[in-house]
């Protein structure tokens, strides 16, 4: 058996989500994206004859489907040009697979006998908001990890089932969030909501996410720094949005913030308060491709700092460290500096004291 993608998916989880994410594959075959964390599915398409399939396999089977003997409860319906749900889904699905279909929305009782689904593959459809019903999914009490990237959706889905624990929304046209849409969703640990049209995120739009660790709003309209995000992530990636500045106070109330992603806005200093990234949870900051022209203040216990493509000029060594001392000393391990307007020659003589442990300088 080769070990290797199973070794890059505890690689990739391991140290960004700890012990803190049940991972249920069920035996679905995945590919993990080694920089993102996704999983994306392995299409059994043009690997098996469907023929051949149906002559052995005794089970029912959704003409339009492969039923695979050797795992009864996965369904692959993906890749179909399907424009319906096929009906007479086997209610011993619990992985059903209709991405990459022509989907535009379900009826209301679509999976009233798929109670036992666990992941649900609606990835690259053409689904509409006002086709779906808002207690489609809500029997599904099953169901762990809904993925409906790449759709036309305008608003998140409502009346999700509890028990959720991913919900993948990414590229899609999503503008809104309707009131309480998350209240129940107390499980969720990751939410992807990257590629939409946000703008504002509303005192009580991500309320009930106790348990969110991921939130992806890369690449959405945000002009000001979201306020209202639930206090319990470690990942907030908001990169390429059109942001301008970072207030004080707005990252105070994070205790477990991380992995902190701001690359490709419009930040400047005037806008960002000096002390706003000097939070001692940091490990990650990324503010490459914006317009600062110092660096920002961060705390000594930040490993990666990505500064790239600003127009940084002076390399003010207190922005890392407070003091130096045997005990007193930045624990970065990478820091960008490139394309910026600083060369070697301007660091002064004594970053090399602040960063002790530091594997690689770009300048
Ligand atoms: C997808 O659906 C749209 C509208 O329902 C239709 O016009 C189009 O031909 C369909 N495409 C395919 C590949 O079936
Ligand atoms: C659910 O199952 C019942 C009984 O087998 C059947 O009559 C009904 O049509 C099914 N509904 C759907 C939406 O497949
Ligand atoms: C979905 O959006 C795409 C553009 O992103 C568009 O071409 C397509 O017609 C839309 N489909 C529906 C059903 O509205
Ligand atoms: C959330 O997860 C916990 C632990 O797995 C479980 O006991 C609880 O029932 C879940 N909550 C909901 C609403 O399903
Ligand atoms: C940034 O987001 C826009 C849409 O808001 C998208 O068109 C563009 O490709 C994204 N750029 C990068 C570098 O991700
Ligand atoms: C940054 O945080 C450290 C530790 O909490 C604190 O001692 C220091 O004064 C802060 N610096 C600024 C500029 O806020
Ligand atoms: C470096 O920054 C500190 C405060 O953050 C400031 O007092 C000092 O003047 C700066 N030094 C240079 C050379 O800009």
């Amino acid at each position: 058996m080769d070990l290797r993608p199973l070794l890059s998916v505890l690689a990739v989880l391991g140290p960004v989500w700890g012990s803190t994410l049940d991972v249920d594959y069920g035996g679905v075959p995945l590919w993990i994206n080694r920089y993102l964390g996704e999983p994306s599915v392995l299409s059994l398409r043009g690997r098996m004859d469907p023929s051949w399939f149906r002559a052995v396999n005794t089970q029912s089977c959704p003409t339009e489907c492969e039923c695979p003997i050797r795992w009864p409860t996965a369904l692959y319906c993906d890749y179909r040009g399907l424009g319906e749900m096929p009906g007479g889904l086997p209610s011993r699905t619990q992985y059903l697979f209709l991405q990459g279909n022509n989907l535009t929305g379900f009826s209301p009782d679509a999976f009233a006998n798929a109670t036992r689904l666990r992941w649900l593959f609606l990835d690259r459809n053409q689904l509409l908001s006002g086709r779906l019903d808002a207690g489609l999914f809500s029997g599904l009490t099953q169901l762990v990890n809904l993925f409906m990237n790449h759709n036309n959706l305008t608003e998140v889905p409502a009346g999700l089932p509890g028990q959720v624990r991913q919900l993948r929304l990414a590229y899609n046209h999503i503008e809104t969030i309707p009131p309480g849409t998350f209240q129940n969703l107390q499980n969720l640990t990751l939410l992807l909501l990257q590629g939409n049209r946000l703008k504002v995120v509303g005192e009580s739009d991500f309320r009930g996410l106790s348990s969110l660790n991921l939130l992806d709003l890369t690449g959405n309209l945000f002009e000001k720094f979201p306020r209202h995000l639930p206090p319990s992530i470690s990942q907030l990636y908001l990169s390429n949005n059109s942001m301008v500045g970072v207030e004080g106070d707005v990252l105070q109330g994070f205790p477990s913030l991380r992995y902190l992603r701001l690359g490709r806005n419009r930040l400047r200093d005037g806008g960002v308060d000096p002390a706003a990234f000097n939070l001692s949870s940091l490990v990650e900051l990324d503010l490459s491709y914006n317009q600062l022209t110092q660096i920002p203040v961060v705390p000594t216990t930040l490993q990666y700092l990505y500064l790239e493509a600003n127009q940084i000029s002076v390399f003010n060594v207190s922005s890392l460290c407070r003091e130096v001392s045997p005990t007193a000393y930045s624990r970065i391990k990478i820091l960008r500096l490139d394309g910026n307007r600083l060369l070697h020659h301007q660091l002064p003589a004594d970053w090399v004291m602040c960063l002790r442990v530091l594997h690689h300088i770009y300048v």
